[in-house]
């Protein structure tokens, strides 16, 4: 994971908040029909209030200029029916797009979940978790609501902007003219506004999800900031991220008041003036006061379509923005993307089985971490290695050799950047992925457990397998501890299992790796949070298993070793050895000097050893 207060991996190419938005269209395309009549009907509603003032002109020049009672009960009573329609109008609106919206939230929130666990490891270590977890939550958020609202009321406000305007011209034309130039340099003035606040509102949501990080960097790392006294710091270290955003959203915030003060305060210029015209002109009867009545009271309905368009357009800014952090992971290298699940009868599937039995064999194999500095070698340089089928062939080297990422290419969890890995004769990368790690079952160094019941953990590297097959594989593992927790193999273990011993949580990753009995088996280290007596048991198990898999099993002592036919050296981005254990202890001087941890002349670059 890098470093928790990075920036959002990639730069974002900003275009129009337009572009952006027209991205949603695959989501949006299937409630179109229950957006179209949430606009309809917020139209409807609108231009129903636009009736309003048209009604108060009749009753000014009729009714009340001709003291006649009976009309202006009857323009009363349209009066009310009127405003009901709006009111009742504005509330289908909402009727309309709560439910489907809902579903265009979780649809996608799947497709990203669903995206985040296609995309290839490489991905993961390059993004920072907390912005995914920002992505995947309050940007949803941030959409949703914006389909919601903001862009009904944009298509909506701005059409009833224009027909109050042509009401308005219709009624007076020279008033209209003096109350609608002011509003040409608001058009100018929100395209400089909506430049300067979709960058702010994007560097708002990108330190959202830093802070994201460090909040869960520190929640998952509490024992540890907590026994080194570090906790002060990393509170330090949140509260100047936190402060970093709260400049952001102020600077939001004055954009937008900058902003809100013209478009107020503009139109209510013009209005006083028309007003004073409009009252000369009645003066002069160039005009009737219900005409001026009519004419003002639409343009004061028109100051919340005005208004609002400000808010409206920051909100738009925002959604763009967040559609753009949306597409950013949905983007991320498809090509390197892992297939989703392979329909059964693949015709690679039976070339992986029917192939000659020969094992794992790597050969030439070069690989490289992608995010590695462009001037270091290649951590793997060409190596070649045969594990016979059957075999147990132990992985031995240095710290940081290399021994981790070997394992991590079998199931390609990383691509290999040259050479070739067979399984059995057939080349890894022409056998699907679902079965290529149905092939391979790995035990990792960091025995992670996720929050679920026991069997669940270790069912985990065999869906199907049996009550027996599970409690055989408890028993390969030395994991009897299991039974004696409360609800046995159906004990939730806490979030990463840390109410877990670690050799405890040890056992039940070695137990999810054997329980499939796999053809191929790879295990990291996987015994070395065992004390010296457990380790024993779990070796005599263990060569039950083994014996009946070819394995890989990457080893720092002489005792896991023992559990292999042979022994594989791995120094400098290549395979230095290979042999049994005792003649490689007799050969090889490096080899010596690993297993005994005395040191014989050659350090390493950083001159440590292993354990
Ligand atoms: N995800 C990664 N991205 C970039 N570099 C990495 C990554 N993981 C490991 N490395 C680097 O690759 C090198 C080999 O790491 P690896 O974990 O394979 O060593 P190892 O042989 O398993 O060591 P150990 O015995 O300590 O487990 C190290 O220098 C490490 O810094
Ligand atoms: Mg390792």
């Amino acid at each position: 994971m890098p470093p928790a207060a990075a920036p959002a991996a990639q730069p974002p190419a900003r275009h129009s908040a337009t572009r952006s938005l027209l991205r949603l269209w695959p989501y949006v395309r299937p409630i179109r029909w229950f957006l179209t009549a949430s606009t309809v009907s917020a139209l409807l509603a609108s231009l129903s209030a636009l009736v309003i003032p048209l009604v108060l002109k009749n009753i000014v020049d009729g009714p009340v200029a001709h003291h006649d009672t009976a009309g202006l009960w009857r323009q009363g009573v349209l009066l009310l029916v009127l405003g009901l329609l709006e009111a009742g109008l504005f509330g289908l609106r909402r009727w309309f797009v709560a439910r489907p919206l809902a579903g265009v939230e979780r649809q996608m929130r799947a497709d990203l979940y669903a995206k985040l666990q296609r995309l290839p490891v490489s991905f993961h270590d390059r993004w920072a978790s907390g912005q995914l977890l920002s992505r995947a939550t309050s940007d949803m958020y941030t959409i949703r609501l914006f389909l919601a609202f903001p862009l009904v009321f944009l298509i909506v406000n701005s059409m009833v902007f224009l027909t109050g305007i042509g009401i308005m011209f219709t009624l007076d034309w020279q008033l209209a003219l003096i109350t609608v130039l002011p509003a040409a340099p608001l058009i100018i003035l929100c395209s400089y506004f909506e430049r300067r606040y979709s960058a702010a509102a994007r560097l708002a949501q990108d330190q959202n999800g830093d802070l994201a990080t460090v909040l869960e960097e520190s929640v998952l790392g509490i024992r540890i900031l907590k026994s080194f006294g570090r906790h002060r710091t990393m509170a330090a270290r949140y509260r100047a991220q936190a402060e970093l955003l709260r400049e952001t959203e102020l600077k939001k915030a004055r954009l937008l008041a900058n902003l809100w003060a013209v478009i107020v305060g503009l139109p209510e210029l013009a209005l006083g003036t028309s007003l004073a015209v409009g009252i000369v002109q009645v003066a002069h009867g160039s005009t009737t006061a219900g005409t001026l009545v009519g004419f003002l009271s639409t343009a004061l309905s028109l100051r919340w379509p005005v208004e609002s368009l400000g808010w409206l357009l920051a909100y738009s800014n925002e959604a763009a923005t967040a559609t753009d952090r949306f597409y950013e992971v949905m983007d991320a290298r498809p090509a390197d993307s892992e297939d989703g699940p392979v329909p059964d009868g693949a015709p690679e599937r039976a070339s992986a089985r029917a192939g000659a039995r020969d094992g794992i064999r790597l050969a030439g194999v070069r690989f490289r971490y992608p995010d590695a500095p462009a001037d270091s070698p290649d951590l793997l340089s060409g190596l070649d290695l045969h594990v016979r089928s059957g075999e147990t062939m132990a992985l031995v080297g240095l710290t940081g050799s290399g021994k981790t990422t070997l394992t991590a290419l079998l199931p390609r969890l990383y691509e290999i950047n040259g050479g070739r890995i067979t399984l059995d004769g057939t080349d890894i990368r022409e056998i699907p992925r679902a079965r290529l790690r149905e092939l391979v079952s790995m035990a990792f160094e960091d025995p992670t457990l996720f929050s679920a019941s026991v069997s669940e953990n270790v069912l985990m590297g065999a869906p199907d397998a049996s009550e027996e097959e599970l409690e055989r594989a408890l028993d390969v593992a030395q994991a009897q501890f299991v039974r004696a927790l409360p609800e046995g193999s159906g004990t939730q273990v806490g979030e990463q299992g840390l109410s877990l011993s670690g050799g405890q949580r040890q056992r039940l990753a070695l137990a999810r790796a054997v329980v499939g009995a796999p053809e191929f088996l790879v295990l990291d280290d996987p015994l070395s949070a065992l004390d010296v007596h457990t380790e024993a048991l779990v070796e005599q198990a263990l060569r039950q298993v083994l014996a009946e898999t070819t394995a890989l099993v990457v080893a720092h002592r002489p005792s896991t070793v023992q559990l292999a036919d042979r022994v594989a050296l791995l120094a400098d981005g290549r395979i230095a050895a290979v042999g049994t254990h005792h003649e490689l202890l007799e050969s090889n001087p490096e080899y010596r000097e690993l297993m005994s941890g005395e040191r014989t002349g050659e350090g390493t670059e950083d001159g440590s050893l292993v354990r």
